[in-house]
């Protein structure tokens, strides 16, 4: 029987941070991302009336309790909908490029959602599976589809998903510098919250968005690396700023990220379309066009080795597999 289910991991170029609702997962902005190639998870969900509790593998290893919170929260949602009683066994594999601290929540609880609705035996929309994975953890909405999504916030449930945007099929990449791999300190969960509540920062945030997402879109549908680099670079700096603003302060730099940055400023002065991105930890993961890919990897090798320099392109919706690669 084949109910494995994958789902590519995505990286915001307008971020999403910052929750109006913590328990339904409702966002305080639209957020707008692409999907990669490089990254995903394989997910096989089997409810099983003999299981006395649901058990998450990530790997062959068996999870404890803390993992298999967000998972559990979707499984909760499919059984209600689909009428079932029985625990599930989750097995899971995440195909990240060897220790790269890449792992992403949103391949994964995207691929949950696919696998859970599939086993339970319901056909869900793909607004649906959005808002499914969305409840599990805000970014893995955007998973279900291939190419660039938006996550639009909605005010609800029922009316906070992600829609695709274009299919990415034109000359942009990304290449992420690896800079660390160790678990961040303060999730992207936590991170958000302690911002919304204390950084004085934070409104001056949400002000800037609507101007960066319509020109983000503009730059899209044009095709134009470079406006699409500048806005995306942009605007993650500010996310990143509110940060620092919060009680008490974090931040999710190191001081590889900074050097990272400083690579891609000077990859620019030579006249490369080259821009960065960060998220909820120190890795830094630059915009360019995929057809030079290669050559900025080569130019980065002098300051960073290959281990740390991993290329991606625009990657598939959410489907179905027939087996879990290894
Ligand atoms: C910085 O989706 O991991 O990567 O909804 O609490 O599970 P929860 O958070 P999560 O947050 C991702 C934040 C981000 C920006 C983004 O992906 O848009």
């Amino acid at each position: 029987m084949s109910n494995w289910v994958r789902a590519h991991t995505n990286i915001a170029l307008i971020k999403y941070w910052g929750k109006k609702d913590e328990d339904l997962i409702i966002p305080m902005n639209n957020s707008l991302s692409l999907t990669l190639d490089a990254f995903y998870t394989d997910t096989r969900v089997t409810f099983d009336d003999a299981l006395t509790a649901d058990e998450l593998y990530l790997d062959d290893m068996l999870q404890d309790f803390t993992a298999l919170k967000k998972v559990k929260t979707v499984l909760d949602l499919v059984r209600e909908k689909a009428g079932i009683r029985s625990k599930a066994k989750v097995e899971s594999y995440n195909h990240v490029p060897t220790a790269a601290g890449l792992a992403s929540s949103a391949s994964g609880l995207a691929a949950l959602a696919g696998a859970a609705s599939l086993a339970a035996g319901l056909e869900l929309s793909s607004v649906e599976l959005s808002r499914l994975a969305r409840r599990g953890s805000g970014s893995a909405s955007r998973s279900i589809y291939g190419g660039f999504a938006e996550w639009q916030k909605g005010s609800s449930d029922e009316t906070s998903f992600a829609v695709p945007v274009d299919d990415a099929d034109w000359d942009i990449g990304m290449l992420f510098i690896v800079v660390s791999d160790k678990k961040k300190d303060v999730s992207s969960r936590e991170g958000m919250s302690r911002t919304v509540r204390t950084s004085p920062f934070y409104q001056g945030w949400l002000d800037s968005l609507d101007e960066d997402l319509n020109a983000m879109k503009q730059a899209i549908k044009k095709q134009d690396i470079d406006k699409v680099g500048v806005i995306a670079e942009q605007n993650a700096l500010k996310m990143h700023a509110t940060t620092l603003g919060a009680k008490p302060p974090f931040t999710y730099w190191s001081p590889d990220s900074l050097k990272a940055m400083d690579s891609v400023r000077a990859l620019r002065e030579q006249g490369y379309s080259v821009y960065f991105t960060m998220d909820a930890g120190p890795n830094v993961k630059l915009i360019c066009r995929q057809s030079q890919l290669e050559e900025i990897r080569t130019h980065l090798l002098s300051d960073f080795t290959g281990s740390q320099l991993i290329a991606a392109r625009p990657g598939p919706a959410l489907h179905v597999v027939t087996g879990p690669e290894l």
